[in-house]
């Protein structure tokens, strides 16, 4: 593989464009409009400067990587693909309405991969016109520091293009373990009952934001709470993760508690937009009042 074409430069693109460009592919990322490939391309010139800032990435690293990244606001512009990965918004009628389009335009060779959090590949294999060539490549958030990716095998995969899948993901410095083609795959099956959870105690008056996301912190070594962890992940995703996992399995702990629709409703998307379970207008997070 040479040339990787990535859809989406939101939270997941423009990690998994950096990660791609900095392995030394050649990366071409597909965005909306023009403003939010400027958008994509600063976040990842930010996280590369951090990286610099924390002796993780050099000066030189940072130069090649920003070169070999190119993006577009074409889908047409990926047709020289060997790989694309999906990490377009939560929504499946979206995602399949990109695999219709890209594959009308991309040689039968070219890969076609989702990033997706909690539908399944199945969903996407027929829209893609490629069956065999369609598999899942879920990264996780923050992109560029977290080690693991699932690739996730549908019924129609192919061996060649599951290998190929696991290889990429190597190349790329990840930790690559094989999931089943199931809602939520590995980690989303545990992790997103936990976060919405961790939303329901808070709704029942159990503890508060900041009590929640110590407990877990300090009494249960996770790295951020479950509130700080959500935030992050995004509330409108994590709205559409549950919904999704919900209508698949028809159990409860899957179910989005009213409180996180009430915030989505509201625009409180979490970190991205400076609002969610905490306010990210000052210099530390505050825990929002949310009238619990
Ligand atoms: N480039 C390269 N390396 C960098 C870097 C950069 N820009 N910035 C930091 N690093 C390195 C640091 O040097 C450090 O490396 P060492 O451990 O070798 O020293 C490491 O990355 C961690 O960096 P920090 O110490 O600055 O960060 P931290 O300790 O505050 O941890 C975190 C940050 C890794 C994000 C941690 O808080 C964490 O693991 N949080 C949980 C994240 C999580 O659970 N993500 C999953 C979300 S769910 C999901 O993604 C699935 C889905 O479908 C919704
Ligand atoms: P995001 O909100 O940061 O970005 C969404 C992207 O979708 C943007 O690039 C946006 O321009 C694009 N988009 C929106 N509407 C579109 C449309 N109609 N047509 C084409 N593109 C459109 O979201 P994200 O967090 O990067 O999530 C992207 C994918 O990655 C989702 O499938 C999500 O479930 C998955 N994912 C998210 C996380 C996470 O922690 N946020 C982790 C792993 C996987």
């Amino acid at each position: 593989m040479k040339k990787i074409g990535v859809l989406g430069g939101g939270l997941m693109g423009s990690g998994i464009a950096q990660v791609a460009a900095q392995a030394g592919f050649t990366t071409v990322v597909r965005e909306v409009t023009t403003a939010l490939g400027d958008k994509a391309r600063a976040n990842i010139d930010r996280t590369l400067t951090k990286g610099i800032e924390k002796g993780k990435v050099t000066a030189e690293q940072r130069e090649k990587t920003l070169a070999n990244l190119a993006f577009t606001t074409e889908v047409a512009a990926l047709r020289d693909c060997d790989l694309v990965i999906e990490a377009v918004v939560e929504d499946l009628e979206i995602k399949n309405a990109i695999w219709r389009e890209l594959n009308a335009v991309c040689p039968p060779r070219t890969i076609f991969a989702s990033n997706t959090s909690s539908l399944t590949i199945a969903a996407m294999a027929a829209a893609s016109g490629r069956p065999d060539r369609m598999v899942g490549l879920h990264f996780f958030n923050p992109v560029p520091l977290m080690k693991l990716v699932e690739v996730v095998r549908t019924v129609t995969t192919s061996d060649e293009t599951f290998r190929a899948a696991f290889d990429f993901a190597k190349a790329v410095g990840k930790e690559p373990i094989a999931a089943k083609d199931n809602s939520g795959f590995v980690v989303n099956l545990l992790l997103v009952p936990y976060m919405l959870d961790a939303i329901r105690a808070l709704e029942h008056g159990i503890g508060t934001i900041e009590d929640i996301d110590k407990g877990m912190m300090l009494g249960a070594g996770y790295p951020m709470g479950p509130f700080i962890l959500a935030d992050f992940v995004g509330l409108d995703t994590l709205y559409k993760i549950a919904e999704i996992m919900f209508t698949e399995y028809r159990e409860t702990r899957y179910a989005p508690p009213p409180l996180l629709k009430r915030m989505v409703l509201a625009g409180m998307f979490g970190k991205k937009n400076g609002r969610g379970f905490y306010d990210y207008s000052g210099e530390v997070p505050k825990p929002m009042s949310l009238g619990i």
